[in-house]
């Protein structure tokens, strides 16, 4: 949570720290500001509230920050403090003449607060980033460097931080640092950049450096240096980032959300592409790990990648007969978790920075447990923490809602369930190609998917007008998909909604059906479709207007409820991919009708890096 960027280059320093911001902003968006080096000083210029309203002030500027070459900005999601123009970032210390932006939380900032207070330092916020400010001043004015003074300042910091800083004292550097939350440096010509993510700086450059934890990095227009704690310099080998710098604009969607869901068809391609042949063979070769030794998986998560994960479940039981345990990254490694070096532990996360999701594979570490992540994000800190990778090939992902990499976690797991299957045997040959032959369909039915909904999910939209709270049900493997409709909804409509399995309903929830309590039953198909019908009537009898997700003929469905909204015949491997999608829409348009952001939902950031 939190963005923060940097650039030590060209007279276009605002230019570059605004775009980069707005690349980040989904990581949040309570204040947002800059501090840029001028001459013999450092000016600060933050607003409160989105973006647009620090764009707004620098445009009254009119230039008159356009020769600034160095300097850092923030985007916050505010952890300590209140949204306020004095607790956004960037901070200042030393009257000023060191300005500090932060990523994370520093866990003993009270007491070093205290500290500094007793000798005599005004605070100006409450955050816990401005103690980092005056400690660094103060190192710097008894005459350290600015990169020596951080490194001092570390040692004496709890907590996760990325954190980035200027000086007075040195004009056209930037020094920053991590533990736990991502930073990235970005190479260029006669120019370089800082970012909490490679897509604040896509159409700058596609060479990076990771900065590792506890490293610290020193930028100038023609250098950069890393060194580890001790004050060593260290190698580090740069990384190219194939996303292109199209795939973070709109590109003439209204919004974030519509554009990613209709990406989803080029996204599950991409991320099937090598992966599985016209045969319906799957290689994955690339994760390098003996998948025949595993016999017990553990899936962990949080929120949408937690619901891949109970997909993945279905899957990998289904077809590779292998005992797995799906759990919320953030209870895991409190439960005391049981495993050996057997076990394989997959951990999804479209950011790669979920906290929570870096600790429960620290927690597996401890077992001895094999670490598999499933990424969206190359050179994330997941990447760096596992054992093997798996990355989902959707492209950046800017809505806080996620979709596309979602239905990519949903393909990489179904993948990884029928190589597994193809290791111990457990599915014959034949039939296990003729399965996989059906992944390779998911691209085209979720494109038909998309052309069939059409308008239909706007007259459902119109159940949603009155309602006060919704259920979303499911049996088999469209619960999880029921759960994660929910969550879609939930997060960026705001209307409570739940998602559960159809007939564990009448054990409480459907104590909340009326006619304002809107009902959205996934029918599928198989032994489960009549039960699951008759729950949905259970709640048309209680005065539920309900939303049937069928396939277009199916006129039982079309009896039982108010509106249908239809799904394409397709394999049973790809109901969870056809059946996510109209829901993920109905969430766009219910939110679209309320006249919310659908992108930046309130409250919420992008990539949870706070436990
Ligand atoms: O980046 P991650 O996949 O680790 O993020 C996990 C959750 O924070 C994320 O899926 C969240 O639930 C989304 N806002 C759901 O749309």
């Amino acid at each position: 949570m939190c963005g923060i960027v940097g650039y030590a280059g060209r007279e276009r320093c605002v230019e570059v720290l605004m775009d980069g911001l707005e690349h980040l902003e989904y990581r949040g968006y309570d204040s947002a500001g800059l501090a840029l080096q001028r001459e013999g000083r450092i000016e600060q210029i933050r607003e409160v509230g989105e973006l647009r309203n620090l764009a707004r002030t620098i445009a009254a500027r009119n230039g008159d920050l356009s020769r600034v070459q160095t300097g850092v900005g923030h985007t916050r999601w505010a952890t300590h403090g209140r949204p306020s123009e004095e607790n956004a970032h960037p901070h200042l210390g030393g009257d000023g003449s060191v300005a500090v932006v932060h990523n994370g939380i520093i866990e003993n900032f009270a007491e070093l607060r205290e500290e500094l207070e007793e000798r005599g330092v005004a605070f100006s916020s409450e955050t816990d980033t401005e103690v980092m400010a005056h400690l660094i001043a103060e190192r710097v004015q008894a005459g350290e460097t600015l990169r020596v003074a951080l490194a001092g300042v570390l040692q004496r910091l709890e907590g996760s931080f990325a954190v980035a800083a200027v000086s007075v004292e040195e004009p056209g550097t930037i020094v920053a640092a991590r533990h736990q939350s991502p930073l990235v440096v970005g190479l260029g010509e006669g120019e370089n950049f800082l970012a909490s993510a490679v897509q604040a700086l896509l159409k700058e450059t596609h060479e990076f450096l990771v900065v590792e934890n506890g490293e610290i990095v020193e930028i100038t227009d023609s250098s950069v240096e890393v060194f580890d704690a001790a004050g060593d310099p260290v190698e580090r080998e740069s990384f190219e980032v194939d996303w292109d710098a199209e795939a973070v604009e709109l590109g003439g969607y209204e919004d974030y959300m519509l554009k990613e869901i209709h990406e989803q068809p080029a996204a599950l391609r991409a991320t099937l592409l090598g992966r599985l042949d016209a045969e319906g063979a799957v290689d994955l070769s690339e994760i390098g790990l003996d998948l025949s030794e595993i016999e017990r998986v553990v899936i962990v998560g949080c929120g949408t990648a937690y619901h891949a994960g109970l997909l993945g479940k279905h899957a990998i039981e289904r077809f590779a007969r292998i005992p797995v345990e799906v759990a919320i990254a953030s209870e895991y490694r409190y439960a005391d978790p049981i495993g050996d070096e057997n076990t394989l532990v997959v951990a999804i996360s479209q950011s790669g920075e979920t906290t929570d999701t870096l600790a429960a594979i620290q927690a597996a570490r401890e077992f001895g447990g094999k670490v598999l992540a499933v990424t969206n994000t190359q050179g994330s800190l997941i990447t760096r923490e596992a054992d093997a990778v798996l990355l989902t090939k959707a492209g950046p992902e800017i809505c806080v809602a996620s979709t596309k990499a979602f239905t990519a976690q949903v393909a990489v797991l179904d993948l990884l369930a029928l190589a597994l299957a193809g290791v111990r045997g457990t599915v014959a040959e034949g039939e296990l190609r003729g399965i996989g032959r059906d992944l390779r369909l998911a691209p085209e039915k979720v494109e038909e998917t998309l052309g069939l909904v059409g308008d239909r999910v706007e007259e459902a939209v119109e159940l949603f007008d009155d309602a006060r709270c919704s259920l979303f049900l499911g049996r088999g493997t469209a619960c999880p998909v029921a759960m994660e409709g929910a969550l879609k909804l939930k997060e960026i409509s705001y209307l409570p909604s739940e998602g559960y399995p159809a007939g564990e309903m009448k054990h409480g929830p459907i104590a909340l059906v009326d006619e304002y309590c809107p009902v959205v039953a996934i029918i599928g198909d198989g032994l489960v479709r009549e039960k699951t019908l008759s729950n949905a009537e259970e709640t048309v009898a209680r005065g539920a207007n309900v939303v049937a997700l069928a396939r277009e003929g199916d006129r039982a469905a079309r009896r039982m409820a108010r509106l249908v909204l239809p799904v394409p015949e397709a394999p049973e491997i790809l109901a969870p991919f056809v059946c996510s999608v109209p829901l993920q829409l109905l969430a766009y348009h219910v939110a679209k009708e309320r006249g919310l952001d659908v992108d930046k939902p309130r409250n919420l950031a992008k990539s949870v890096t706070v436990e």
